[in-house]
């Protein structure tokens, strides 16, 4: 059994990865759990893993977990207690588990939950246990259930909730009068698709002032349903309905929507609403209802992509409502209304609007707001005069278009606009000499400014200006902008070594946003760091946002943090520096040659490297043939203490590495002296001079040094080796000895050094001058 196991654990494991891969990231693993989520995650999504237990660990490390989905596991118990260390915790979504009864003894470990969602679980009665009256921050509450009775609310009616959900598709049983134990300002229903009594459950959703219904699915039987919304609205006296993931033919649309418009409902909203069968335009009386506002979002297939004259639009633009949301819709454009209308908000986000809408449009004499935030506008000379007609017009967003500067003749905006909302789009600098002048909020962030002109000077009540994420490279001149501008955004531009002064002309305005820029830590940033340290208070985010960029290694230092030495600041300082080192430098050379005889190692070492270098080179055996010592040494009978007491031990060593030929043991007896000298010469690599006094006085020596020289095996120059031992003046050498003269001027000679410290050194330099390859002989 184990052997085949062991066999196909490779697989085994591949097929763990595999699986943990369709779970997703976050799926939860007792093992990888604490170590894939950083412990600073406040969030953490579990939903669609597969859990059917919770241990008590699992989540003890996440001391800030103030989210936590578990929706869609298999969960069939759940102590709450596993979150007792988690007084962070908030929202909780347990929906889509297994769960059967709800521990209620375990509920104060989540007495600080705002948000508890339990939909969708098997619990078999509704029934809130009085631990529930525990959860006094609780303002979301989610619920599903096939029965509810009388009681079942009883603990939570002192609670002030926000929103109620309940998922009652599957409802068999309501007792009337249940709900009105809740105190909630919106009701959030999945109405029954089962074919109880549902009028008194209708009856009690006038608990709440807002009321949502969701998944609304009529494909072929919409009468029912339609009567049912038109039940639950008269019943309910909301003001606020909202239908979301409605799919329905536009007919019936069109018959809750004219329902709602004589109700006590003052806002609609429609929220993903899928639109089947063919559309008809149908001419309905919309004039003078309650509704105010209606919100409609999501609509697909586009409904509104028709064409002609007969368009769903030309519907919508005749109503009388205050404020019309259209968005996420594939709007491409919006009819002018026929008869000045009382739109007073138009909200025609995230669609495909172009160029031209509004287009000498005056039926619009009420409107304060447009937002056309997301669509395909491009030039800025048609938005701004669409806006000279609406004489009311006060807050203006156009952000996220493709809008540019295009104006050739004098710009006309609504002189009424105070808040004008540019961003994200390709606006130039020339935009600044067409603006509307009563401006008290502009914001050109996200665009292609590198620069700001004077044209912003003419904006005279400017309070808040936005220019981030541009291409600016300086701040702009504060000093004769509007005296009431309090906000200044330039972060995320490209200004890298802002002058102090640009800064202090700002100083007027209280908050000014200006970091994440590409600063360049160099000398001249120094005043505007110590202008900014000044400034910090109205500085927004000083210090930390403000980073270097550039020199790279400097890069994400704080500027606050950055301090360049006066010393690399200031050039004289840097020269003066300089010369000065190089002044005691050279004293200190001087000084080294001086005391220390610097030049003399210098040349040793050189020679003693050279010659080893050498010696590698042409150690040929052919050289060495008939040679039995390495040096043969000449010196005068008076210098002969030095030879046997220094020289010669000091360089044969008693290590056999090197053999001298010293004429005391090595001339052979009965041979001519003549002879011995030339024979021993021969033998040697090279000859050793002990050049002293009395060497020049020496006869022998002179000869010696003769035969040396026109040695026939010495054909190298080099096998000359002088030492001079005591210096020689000139006048010294006779005359006759012109050779030695020659010699002695023309070839480098070692100085026997007088201080004993050098002695080492003369040493291994004069070993290394004889060492050679001696073939051996007997
Ligand atoms: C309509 O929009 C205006 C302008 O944005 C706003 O002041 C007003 O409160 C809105 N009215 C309703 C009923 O939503
Ligand atoms: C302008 O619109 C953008 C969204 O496109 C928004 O984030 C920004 O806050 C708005 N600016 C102002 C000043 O409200």
């Amino acid at each position: 059994m184990s052997d085949t196991r062991h066999r196909f654990w490779p697989i085994f494991l591949l097929l763990h990865a595999m699986m943990a891969a369709i779970h997703g990231e976050d799926c939860f693993h007792p093992q990888i759990l604490p170590h894939k989520l950083s412990l600073l995650d406040t969030k953490l999504d579990l939903s669609h893993c597969n859990i059917t237990r919770l241990q008590p660990s699992t989540f003890r490390t996440y001391h800030n977990l103030q989210i936590l989905d578990l929706s869609y596991n298999a969960l069939e118990e759940l102590d709450f207690s596993v979150f007792q260390f988690h007084t962070t915790l908030q929202r909780l979504d347990i929906s889509y588990n297994q769960l059967r009864t709800i521990n209620c003894s375990t509920l104060q470990y989540i007495r600080g939950i705002t948000h508890l969602n339990m939909s969708y679980n098997y619990l078999e009665t509704m029934f809130l246990c009085k631990e529930f009256a525990i959860l006094t921050k609780l303002r979301y509450l989610g619920l599903s259930a096939t029965r509810i009775d009388r009681y079942d609310f009883v603990n939570l009616a002192h609670q002030e909730l926000e929103t109620v959900f309940l998922g009652l598709e599957h409802l068999q049983h309501y007792e009337s009068g249940s709900l009105q134990l809740l105190d909630t300002e919106k009701l959030h229903v999945v109405l029954p698709q089962t074919s109880m009594n549902t009028t008194p459950l209708y009856n009690d959703f006038n608990i709440s002032t807002t009321l949502e219904l969701s998944h609304i699915l009529c494909e072929e039987t919409c009468d029912l349903i339609v009567e049912d919304i038109r039940k639950i609205i008269q019943k309910s006296k909301v003001s606020k309905l909202i239908l979301s993931d409605v799919t329905m033919p536009w007919h019936e649309m069109i018959e809750i929507l004219s329902i709602s418009w004589r109700s006590t409902i003052e806002h609609l909203s429609i929220y993903r609403f899928t639109f089947i069968k063919e559309f008809v335009y149908e001419v309905i009386d919309f004039s003078q209802g309650s509704l105010k506002s209606l919100t409609v979002e999501n609509v697909i297939p586009q409904v509104f992509l028709q064409s002609g004259e007969e368009h769903p639009l030309h519907m919508i633009s005749k109503m009388f409502i205050e404020n019309l949301t259209l968005s996420y819709s594939e709007l491409s454009y919006f009819p002018c209304p026929p008869w000045p209308s009382i739109f007073r908000s138009l909200i025609l986000t995230n669609n495909r609007i172009t160029d031209g809408i509004f287009d000498g449009c005056s039926t619009l004499p009420n409107i304060q707001s447009l937002d056309f935030q997301n669509n395909v506008l491009e030039r800025l000379s048609s938005i701004a005069s669409m806006t000279s007609t609406m004489k009311s017009l006060k807050y203006l967003d156009v952000s996220g278009n493709r809008l540019y500067c295009d104006f050739r003749t004098a710009c006309q905006w609504s002189q009424s606009l105070l808040i004008l909302n540019i961003s994200r789009n390709k606006i130039s600098d020339s935009i600044f000499n067409c603006l509307p002048t009563n401006l008290e909020v502009l914001d050109l962030s996200g665009n292609q400014l590198s620069s700001v002109n004077n044209g912003i000077n003419h904006l005279k009540v400017l309070k808040e200006l936005y220019l981030s994420s541009n291409q600016l490279s300086h701040i702009p001149d504060c000093s004769h902008m509007s005296k009431n501008l309090i906000y200044l955004n330039i972060e995320e531009n490209i200004i890298h070594s802002p002058a102090k002064e640009q800064l202090s002309k700002c100083q007027h305005v209280k908050r000014i946003i200006a970091g994440k820029n590409t600063f360049q830590c160099n000398c001249e940033l120094r005043s505007f760091i110590r202008t900014a340290e000044d400034l910090h208070e109205s500085l927004i985010g000083w210090p930390q946002s403000f980073t270097c960029e550039y020199p790279q290694d400097l890069k994400g230092v704080m500027l606050k943090d950055f301090h360049p030495s006066e010393i690399s600041c200031n050039v004289f300082i840097l020269v003066g520096l300089i010369v000065g080192a190089m002044v005691v430098l050279l004293v200190f050379m001087l000084f080294l040659c001086k005391y220390y005889d610097l030049p003399w190692y210098i040349k040793m070492i050189f020679q003693w490297l050279r010659r080893k270098y050498r010696i590698r080179n042409n150690n040929n055996e052919e050289a060495m043939m008939g040679k039995c010592f390495h040096a043969f040494i000449s010196y005068s009978q008076q210098d002969y203490e030095w030879v046997t007491d220094l020289l010669i031990p000091n360089l044969e060593k008693g290590d056999n590495s090197i053999k001298i030929c010293h004429h005391i043991r090595d001339f052979i007896p009965g041979k001519a002296i003549i002879e011995n000298i030339i024979e021993s010469i021969e033998k040697s690599y090279k000859s050793i001079f002990v050049l002293s006094p009395n060497f020049v006085q020496s006869e022998w020596c002179h000869y010696e040094l003769y035969f040396a020289q026109h040695s026939l095996l010495g054909k190298n120059s080099d096998h000359l080796i002088l030492i001079l031992l005591e210096p020689i003046p000139q006048y010294l050498i006779p005359n006759k000895y012109s050779k030695l003269k020659a010699i002695m001027k023309h070839r480098t000679y070692m100085e026997w050094p007088k201080e004993k410290g050098k002695h080492g050194l003369f040493w291994a330099n004069l070993r290394e001058a004889i060492k050679a390859n001696i073939p051996l002989e007997e």
